[in-house]
């Protein structure tokens, strides 16, 4: 800034010295110099206005280690949205996550720093396409991916992540006493998920801009360079790519598995900046990065973060009527029992038969 208040000066190297000791393996000095005098003004905003930011695991690390309070998965988020008692919520993250924040703390301001942070899946289908299924499926349940607008999920009877989808499906045919549900919008998630149980699953083609790039290609090309190296997957990629991997789960799993098992050198078949939020925890861990990046997710920026905390600007609103019905989604997701580990999807055990109907 021109009056110098953004400059890295030793009270900002003060203020912000044990975070550069988290992040120096994935955050060059320079880098960190123009970094760190953002981080400082950020955090004392968010003390002054009373502000949380709730950041997802595919932010970039001076912004997930710098400012983030709340990180994690897109379920982790929303609990922690449910329950945090702070005035303003910014989300470091997309539009969705912001509209479900929204829905789940009605009385807080919640703002998201760019609004054009959008999603493929999100983009994918419609409330209207929603209840034109419904017409076409009677008497099925609809389960959809938090990963949608306010607007679909208020047309649907509970929502999932990549972490509990198994656990929600199967919850739901119990409760409904039927072996098939719609599982909305990713095609990929819900073939995967219907690789892990024996409820079939009737599915939208949707597709994650990040996740579908990968194929089973790219990772017999790893597994040629780096024979030793384990390879995790996250479920919104194709089904030949899990089949390949080692291990698949959410964001979140992925993370738990690398702080629990310390691979000597793993693959995370997911966004960039997973990699290096994860690295930043697990020194003794070799990342190889074939990552693709998320355009929606990269978007937010330190920059306008803070531009967000002091104009409190953008503010996400749902209309009353819509978040009524999308709160019941997923307050409903979130009353099941927290998993006891974050799902996993167990391709050692998956079926042979996957009894998939896509609309
Ligand atoms: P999770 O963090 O829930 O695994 O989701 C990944 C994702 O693509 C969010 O947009
Ligand atoms: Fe959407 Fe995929 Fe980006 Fe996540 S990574 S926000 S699912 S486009």
């Amino acid at each position: 800034m021109a009056d110098g208040s953004f400059a890295f000066t030793p009270a900002v190297e003060d203020a912000t010295a044990a975070l550069w000791q988290k992040v120096q393996g994935q955050v060059t000095p320079l880098e960190w110099r123009l970094h760190a005098p953002l981080i400082a003004e950020i955090n004392r905003l968010k003390r002054e206005k009373n502000a949380v930011i709730l950041a997802h695991n595919y932010m970039t690390p001076e912004i997930f280690h710098g400012v983030g309070d709340f990180v994690g998965d897109s379920l982790g988020l929303a609990r922690e949205a449910a329950r945090c008692d702070a005035s303003i919520i910014v989300q470091a993250g997309v539009h969705f996550m912001a509209e479900t924040s929204k829905v789940l703390s009605p009385g807080k301001k919640v703002l998201i720093p760019d609004l054009r942070a959008g999603c493929s899946l999100a983009a994918s289908i419609t409330a209207d396409d929603v209840r034109l299924i419904k017409a076409r499926y009677p008497g099925l349940p609809v389960v959809t991916y938090v990963n949608t607008t306010a607007a679909v999920k208020a047309e649907t009877d509970i929502c999932c992540t990549s972490a509990n989808a198994v656990q929600v499906v199967e919850a739901v045919a119990r409760e409904w006493g039927v072996d098939r549900v719609i599982l909305l919008p990713d095609e990929f998630l819900a073939r995967n998920v219907a690789r892990q149980t024996e409820i079939g699953i009737i599915a939208w083609k949707g597709r994650c801009e990040v996740h579908e790039r990968f194929d089973a290609s790219d990772i017999a090309e790893l597994r040629a360079a780096w024979p030793d190296a384990e390879i995790l997957a996250h479920p919104e990629c194709p089904t030949e790519v899990l089949e390949a991997s080692d291990f698949a789960g959410s964001t979140a799993a992925m993370s738990d598995y690398v702080a629990r098992r310390k691979p000597r050198r793993v693959v995370l078949i997911t966004e960039c900046s997973m990699a290096d939020n994860v690295a930043c925890d697990a020194p003794e861990t070799e990342f190889v990065r074939p990552c693709n990046l998320c355009p929606h997710m990269k978007r937010i920026s330190l920059e306008n973060i803070h531009a967000a905390l002091l104009e409190e600007r953008f503010e996400v609103t749902v209309d009353p009527a819509i978040a009524v019905g999308a709160r019941a989604a997923v307050q409903r997701m979130i009353d099941l029992p927290a998993p006891a580990v974050a799902a996993r999807y167990d391709l050692v055990k998956a079926r042979h038969h996957v009894d998939v109907e896509l609309i």
